[in-house]
């Protein structure tokens, strides 16, 4: 599958958030990752459906990827199906039910993920890879943005890529937390094929020439 640029958005600057989302895409950003956290799952507290329905209203077109750090997940999924989410993706640990959940979110409309923090271990995805449309493997502990990737990621991306190739379906793999120029290729090698970062594209001055260089480091 192509490989996929997802800008996490909460390190835009916020009081131009519609102009920073369309620089990033003409930038070539494909997705645009947008972290939702609740200050009860994550310690931090960040935005909700009608800030992604006032990026739907501003014009954006592009896929969004809405990361749920909120428990509990269900009430609010259909909110942001309505608000134009495109995929939803939350954390097991959130969800009283992890199938009911994923069923929510299809019955939405949307694309369903399942995010699975650095200690989380894997067998989370055992019973439900049957209705994933994507993995989201986090490689720091979610709530911040500017962490430091943490390395163990990578022998949990390869252990993933093999599950999904066994299973024969068409998951996308995504990471997020720490991802860089410096770094993004060793992850592309590990199996990854969706790359959110945020700090990394929005501290820089020129987006597009950090995205370039991030594709040309995944090619490589
Ligand atoms: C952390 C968020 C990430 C974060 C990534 O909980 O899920 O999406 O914004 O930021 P960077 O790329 O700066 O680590
Ligand atoms: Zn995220």
């Amino acid at each position: 599958m192509k490989p996929l640029i997802a800008p996490s958005i909460l390190s835009a600057d916020f009081a131009r958030l519609g102009e920073e989302v369309e620089s990033v895409l003409n930038a070539g950003a494909d997705v645009v990752h947008f972290d939702v956290m609740d200050n009860h799952y994550v310690p931090n507290l960040t935005i909700g459906p009608m800030v992604c329905k006032a990026l739907r209203d501003y014009g954006i077109e592009a896929p969004i990827d809405v990361h749920l750090m909120v428990k509990p997940v269900d009430r609010i999924i259909p909110d942001f199906a309505k608000a134009g989410a495109s995929i939803i993706t939350f954390h097991p640990e959130a969800s009283e039910h992890v199938d009911r959940t994923l069923q929510i979110i299809h019955e939405h409309g949307c694309q369903a993920g399942l995010v699975l923090n650095p200690a989380t271990p894997l067998h989370y995805l055992d019973h439900v890879m049957d209705k994933l449309d994507v993995i989201l493997l986090m490689s720091v502990n979610p709530g911040f943005g500017g962490q430091s990737f943490i390395p163990s990621t990578l022998d949990k991306l390869k252990a993933v890529r093999k599950r999904i190739n066994d299973s024969g379906r068409d998951i996308r793999l995504e990471v997020d937390g720490g991802v860089k120029v410096s770094n993004i290729g060793e992850i592309a090698e590990a199996g990854a094929d969706m790359f959110v970062a945020g700090s990394a594209i929005f501290n820089a001055d020129d987006y597009a020439s950090v995205i370039q260089t991030m594709r040309d480091e995944i090619a490589a």
